[in-house]
């Protein structure tokens, strides 16, 4: 995570989901943001400012009139040099407050006071989260442009199970991490495919290739972060969706290339990561083929459709963007490959350095020519290469 040097303001209310908002710090900590605690009264009934200020190596704040505050100014002083205020838990009564403007203790008054970004990770139980005061309430943190970090849907502390359980600390980090992102895709569309197929051979066997999903999982987020809606067409793998991305899941080539057709008409950018099998079986069989006496079956294989030759040669295609594993000759296959497939870019990497890795080695191969990202983290490839289709959907604009 690359979260070094961000100020956060962590501001916590009164909920149960405080016992998380602990580990959220210690992964912020960690990731190299200076933290900052303000807790509510109501919060320290949860967790007490011992152990956020054992976790943060600084001192907690919960009192509007402390002292040690110059000019008993801490409304205002303690978010001034802060980057980010993130309220986690936030209750269902805090964001009415936020909503209507009120500060009538330390943190809601630095929220009103404030001049950086603010985030708020709802935690509530399930019918105070779809009251009506509520859902009126996050539309105008909405309008404000307040970012949400969930909640999410499932089993609550109070035994009831439903949507207002508070994020996980690692997602409500990642959200963090995407605020800090440039918004250079924001309004765009994109369509990303991921991951392997697999070709029936016959009920339990197939035909697949060696594919992650982590290269396509880390382009659909870098896309998300950087403001685009993003929808994902995967093959079977067992990753997380990344969050607030829309991800439909698919088997067999032909199933992702008829995902791929339905959904990507109004789409700016399609970005092919997928691994797709390029054959399938010709007839898969019904049953289970038995082993014969040592004699090993053979199957007719027939070419599965090119999706994102396909999507290319739409008469109003989005930008594509498709990737390229090679074993070796890596130039000169990625160069053949982006006009073969009659696209604007080509992101290559030698197979043998990614498979399955966290971090890859990319290259990037347009009309200019080759540009290479260094070898990183996955997810920092895919922020690069969504700067570079960035820059030259702008470039295309420009032209134009
Ligand atoms: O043809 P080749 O598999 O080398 O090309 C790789 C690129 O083409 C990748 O972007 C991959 O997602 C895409 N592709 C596709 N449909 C296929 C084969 C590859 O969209 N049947």
């Amino acid at each position: 995570m690359t979260l070094k040097g961000k100020k956060i303001l962590l501001g916590m209310t009164g909920g149960i989901a405080a016992y998380k908002a602990a580990a959220l710090a210690r992964l912020l900590v960690k990731s190299g943001c200076d933290v900052r605690v303000v807790m509510t009264e109501a919060a320290t009934r949860f967790v007490t400012p011992v152990t956020m200020q054992a976790l943060t190596g600084q001192t907690v704040w919960t009192d509007l009139w402390d002292p040690r505050v110059a000019d008993n100014m801490s409304h205002i002083e303690l978010s001034r040099d802060r980057d980010l205020i993130l309220i986690a838990p936030a209750t269902a009564n805090f964001l009415a407050k936020v909503a209507q403007g009120i500060g009538d203790d330390l943190l809601s008054t630095l929220v009103l006071a404030r001049r950086c970004g603010l985030m708020v990770a709802p935690a509530m139980n399930v019918e105070m989260w779809e009251n009506g005061a509520t859902q009126r309430n996050l539309r105008v943190l909405r309008d404000d442009a307040i970012a949400l970090a969930g909640p999410v849907a499932g089993d609550q502390a109070c035994g009831e199970t439903g949507m207002g359980r508070m994020m996980e600390p690692a997602a409500i980090a990642a959200e963090v991490e995407a605020w800090f992102q440039p918004k250079a895709l924001a309004g765009k569309r994109v369509l990303v495919t991921a991951g392997p197929t697999e070709e029936k051979i016959d009920p339990v066997r197939v035909l697949t290739n060696s594919s992650s999903g982590k290269m396509g999982y880390a382009v659909a987020r870098a896309a998300r972060e950087a403001g685009a809606s993003v929808t994902l067409i995967s093959g079977p793998v067992s990753l997380e969706t990344p969050v607030g991305v829309q991800r439909v899941n698919v088997r067999s080539a032909q199933q992702m290339f008829d995902a791929v057709k339905s959904a990507v008409k109004g789409n700016d950018i399609f970005i092919s990561v997928a691994a797709v099998a390029d054959w399938k079986v010709k007839k898969s069989s019904e049953q289970k083929i038995k082993k014969a006496n040592g004699r090993a079956p053979s199957f007719e294989l027939e070419e599965n459709p090119d999706i994102l030759a396909w999507v290319a040669a739409q008469k109003h295609a989005p930008f594509c963007v498709g990737f390229a594993a090679e074993s070796e000759k890596l130039d000169q296959n990625a160069k053949a490959k982006r006009l073969r497939k009659g696209v604007p870019l080509i992101a290559a990497n030698l197979a043998q350095n990614a498979l399955g890795a966290d971090d890859n080695a990319i290259t990037l191969y347009d009309a200019r020519g080759r540009h290479s990202l260094g070898r990183g983290l996955k997810l920092e490839q895919a922020r690069k290469l969504v700067a570079h289709v960035a820059g030259m959907l702008q470039s295309k604009k420009k032209t134009r």
